[in-house]
């Protein structure tokens, strides 16, 4: 499933095939800002700005070098693009050995240009950071990453979408909930909890669950509405506890087999819980959903398959 929404910086956990089931919570009623507290790639806030839903954006991450890239591509996206190319080409002779140093200098210098190389190489496009704070995914060896000449055009198109309406803020998500007010949306992504707590920790920060539904409160408390994604399921492999209704409403959403699954011969489906804050879940109050409901009702997209 593919939209022409731009997507500059490959990231795992993305929410570029979800945006539409999390969209079509906005349309009934007018927005002014989104709010994307665990930006990552800010998938859902390109969808959203591709569609003209709001007229400002913030993305925030806790993750610096990241909104930095953010605000780069915001404000200077041709700089970007030129040194991503030059990375791009610095590893022709020697790709593994150049990704290792590119990586090793990211550690000192945290240069976003080196972040989004980093990311277009490695394994899983996933961010991974050892307990000093390091980068330390490794390049994957079947894959080029993004061409420069792609990447150019995705760098350029994510700029015209944002740019004069998009702040970029590095910054723990809470601030952001503090900041709230009548007209805003908050689309939240946080980490897993098994992401977040106990060994399993790749992001730079985490979120326990306390302090989400801490959070939740807040927002709740101020009638700002709010989508949340959480838990979720693969086959019989569970992602984080539930959270309970008087939060938000759950609506289990059926997104299917991801490709890596079906390449590994996996026939499991995903199913991704998505909150919806009570005051927008509205009396139509579903239970389960599958992305092509979503998108036979909204109609906001246009889905290629
Ligand atoms: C699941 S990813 C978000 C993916 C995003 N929805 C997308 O479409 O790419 C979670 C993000 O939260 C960020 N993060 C982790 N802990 C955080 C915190 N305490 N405050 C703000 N951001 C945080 C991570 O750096 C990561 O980018």
């Amino acid at each position: 499933m593919r939209f022409s929404v731009p997507h500059p910086i490959p990231y795992q956990g993305s929410k570029r095939r979800l945006a539409v089931a999390i969209l079509s919570h906005v349309h009934a009623q007018h927005y002014n800002r989104l709010i994307e507290p665990f930006a990552g790639s800010a998938a859902v806030t390109l969808a959203a700005a591709e569609k003209g839903l709001f007229s400002s954006y913030v993305i925030g991450d806790v993750l610096e070098p990241l909104i930095r890239l953010w605000q780069n591509i915001i404000d200077d996206p041709i700089t970007i693009a030129e040194k991503y190319e030059l990375l791009w080409l610095r590893e022709r002779a020697n790709p593994i050995e150049v990704y290792y140093e590119i990586r090793t200098e990211f550690n000192t210098d945290r240069d976003p240009s080196k972040l989004l190389y980093l990311l277009a190489r490695c394994v899983k496009n996933a961010v991974r950071f050892n307990p000093s704070g390091d980068f330390n995914q490794s390049p994957d060896k079947r894959r080029k990453g993004t061409r420069p000449a792609t990447m150019k055009a995705e760098l350029l198109a994510a700029h015209r979408l944002l740019k004069n309406k998009c702040r970029a803020v590095s910054t723990d998500f809470l601030p952001l909930i503090h900041e709230a007010r009548q007209g805003d949306f908050f689309y939240l992504d946080p980490p897993y909890q098994g992401t977040s707590e106990g060994r399993d920790i790749r992001y730079v920060a985490g979120v326990s669950r306390h302090r989400m539904i801490e959070a939740l409160a807040i927002l709740n408390e101020n009638r700002v509405p709010f989508v949340l994604s959480y838990d979720g399921y693969c086959g019989s492999r569970k992602y984080g506890e539930p959270l309970p209704e008087t939060v938000a409403h759950r609506i289990l959403l059926d997104v299917g087999r991801s490709s890596q699954a079906t390449l590994n011969g996996n026939h499991e489906v995903t199913v991704e819980s998505l909150y919806v804050s009570h005051s927008i879940a509205g009396s139509q109050k579903y239970a389960r959903r599958s992305l092509e409901d979503f998108a036979a009702q909204v109609g906001l997209f246009g889905i290629a398959t």
